[in-house]
């Protein structure tokens, strides 16, 4: 198994945050597995990043997708020791009709954020745990703090996966498997609807994802602004909260 140079995967390489965080993991000598559905975008990355870069064409919603992609990494004798499990439905595909309430978003939005996330630790544990270790870490979301209107089923995806980590950093205390979360605000991102204050350009969101996964921390929330604000969102009486909102958009 190839553990001389350091090896990461990226899901949702294809696009901002996961698109940001590979040219600063090869920029400081990480081989980057990048994970996405489309092809073309992850050829892109490869012609500026050439031999740190691997692209991998894989549908994270599907656990055979999931387990077929990680079949053809151990056939290259790599074995991660970092996976940003970032692939996410988000922003304007995410955004729920207010006057029908849908399963099926839930469903689909769960298949990807939560399972998409879940389906990769399943497979690399054992790799991992006799091949010296990996750090997971989960793109969560301000989301998972305060819930708006119109995202219950993204809000619901985010805090599951950082609740689902933050027992799994627990249960493999003392082992050299750790689990680890980000909740990042808003990073421009064209989803995104409005002009929020104090939005993050995806290149500042990828540096900070990775000064994070090479920390010892278990847990990052940098949009200090929205730290505060969730918690007073989620604390105030529905109206208020919906006239802050309002002010917001
Ligand atoms: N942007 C924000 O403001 C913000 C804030 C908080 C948290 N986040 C979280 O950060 C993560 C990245 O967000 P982003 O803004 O960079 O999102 P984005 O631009 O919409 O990109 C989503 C990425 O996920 C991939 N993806 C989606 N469905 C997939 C599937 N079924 N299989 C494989 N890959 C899939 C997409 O690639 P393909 O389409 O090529 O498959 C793309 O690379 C998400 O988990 C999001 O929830 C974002």
């Amino acid at each position: 198994m190839n553990r001389i140079m350091q090896i990461s995967l990226v899901t949702g390489a294809s696009s901002r945050i996961g698109e940001a965080i590979s040219p600063v993991l090869a920029k400081r000598g990480w081989l980057v597995i990048g994970i996405a559905r489309s092809p073309d975008k992850l050829s892109e990355i490869k012609k500026d990043l050439k031999d740190n870069f691997i692209p991998l064409v894989c549908d994270v919603s599907q656990i055979e997708s999931i387990n077929e992609c990680s079949k053809q990494i151990l056939e290259m004798s790599l074995c991660p020791s970092l996976f940003f499990l970032n692939a996410g439905i988000a922003g304007e595909s995410a955004v729920e009709n207010p006057k029908k309430f849908d399963l099926k978003i839930h469903e689909k939005i769960m298949q990807v954020n939560y399972f998409g996330v879940l389906g990769w630790i399943e497979f690399w544990e054992k790799p991992c745990l006799v091949n010296g270790g990996a750090n997971f870490i989960a793109t969560s979301s301000i989301n998972a703090i305060f819930a708006p209107p119109t995202g219950s089923a993204y809000s619901a995806s985010k805090a599951a996966i950082a609740k689902a980590f933050e027992s799994l950093q627990l249960t493999y205390f003392g082992t050299n498997l750790r689990f680890s979360v980000v909740y990042p605000g808003p990073v421009d991102t064209a989803g995104l609807k409005g002009k929020l204050p104090f939005t993050w350009k995806p290149d500042k969101m990828g540096k900070c994802m990775v000064d994070f996964a090479l920390s010892k921390k278990s847990r990052s929330e940098p949009f200090f602004f929205y730290r505060i604000l969730t918690r007073l969102l989620r604390a105030l009486p529905a109206r208020y909260t919906m006239n802050l909102l309002g002010n917001l958009q």
